[in-house]
């Protein structure tokens, strides 16, 4: 079951116009919302992006976060599965096509997808990167529908038989295609800074916060594409793959090849962090 303008039905049903601004001119934002043991993980956060995100298209939310909360809790509830990706879409809505906004009301789509954990073979072995200039716009903090170059680059590493394509610009790493990426260097976990350049991923502010809680030593900076190249581990994260380890950047072994003893640690506190929250232990 999807909702789709204030009303819920099976997919089949659904449709929209053709002059749908997202389909015209991918005018519009998105958030991916994991549900563990049916409980949206981190809800407020994502709705706080969402608001960021229509912020920087200004376009006004629809709805209050009580109201998101509620219709999302809905979707959730309508949908087989306790762990679920709740995929959440918002245009400029359906209007005549030319480029100044219109006076009409936004299309609200939501649908929910299996959440599948990270296969184990991914979780022993790790997984492969390549690295790419990072030619996107230099908005990539707004969460936009338009990934066209996200899904460009994304191919790149999937037509080279890897997992994600880590981004460089201007000689410092940004994020991934489709995720946020941590390194190891000197034993030391390296976050990039949140900048216009990145997605303030959530999963990455969870990963911060277990590390500080932890007092795991770690520096959130610039990171050079000599010490990306040079780490002894590297790491992705996103809503929908957790935590990986990527042991393969470019066809070369990163570090020992094998998922690193930081990788490890991250992923048992992510787990447990997890299990707090799928007990109900967490309000968040
Ligand atoms: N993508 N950076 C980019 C460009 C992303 O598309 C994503 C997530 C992230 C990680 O953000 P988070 O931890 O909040 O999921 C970083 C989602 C999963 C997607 O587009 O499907």
């Amino acid at each position: 079951m999807i909702f789709l303008n204030g009303q819920f039905m099976p997919i089949e049903k659904a449709s929209i116009s053709v002059l749908d601004r997202g389909f015209i001119f991918g005018d519009g934002v998105y958030e991916v919302i994991p549900v563990y043991s049916r409980r949206p993980f981190r809800l407020d956060k994502h709705l706080h992006r969402l608001q960021h995100s229509l912020d920087g298209i200004r376009l006004k939310n629809p709805y209050t976060t009580e109201q998101w909360s509620d219709l999302i809790g809905q979707v959730v509830d309508k949908n087989a599965g306790d762990d679920q990706s709740i995929y959440l879409h918002i245009t400029r809505g359906v209007a005549k096509r030319d480029h100044p906004f219109p006076d009409v009301p936004p299309t609200v789509f939501m649908m929910s997808n299996p959440l599948l954990p990270p296969l184990p073979e991914s979780l022993e072995k790790g997984v492969a990167a390549i690295t790419a200039s990072d030619n996107r716009w230099i908005r990539c903090d707004i969460k936009s529908i338009s990934l066209l170059p996200n899904v460009l680059l994304r191919q790149i590493a999937v037509d080279a038989g890897a997992a994600e394509t880590i981004l460089i610009r201007d000689g410092f790493l940004t994020e991934g295609s489709a995720s946020n990426i941590f390194v190891v260097k000197d034993q030391v976990l390296l976050a990039p800074p949140k900048s216009h350049l990145m997605l303030p991923g959530i999963t990455y502010d969870v990963l911060l916060e277990l590390v500080a809680e932890n007092h795991v030593i770690h520096e959130v900076r610039e990171i050079s594409e000599d010490e990306l190249f040079s780490a002894e581990e590297i790491m992705l994260t996103s809503s929908t793959r957790e935590i990986m380890a990527v042991t393969r950047l470019n066809e070369q072994s990163v570090g020992t090849g094998s998922p690193g003893a930081m990788f490890r640690q991250l992923h048992q506190f992510y787990q447990q962090y997890k299990a707090t929250h799928m007990r109900g232990g967490l309000t968040c």
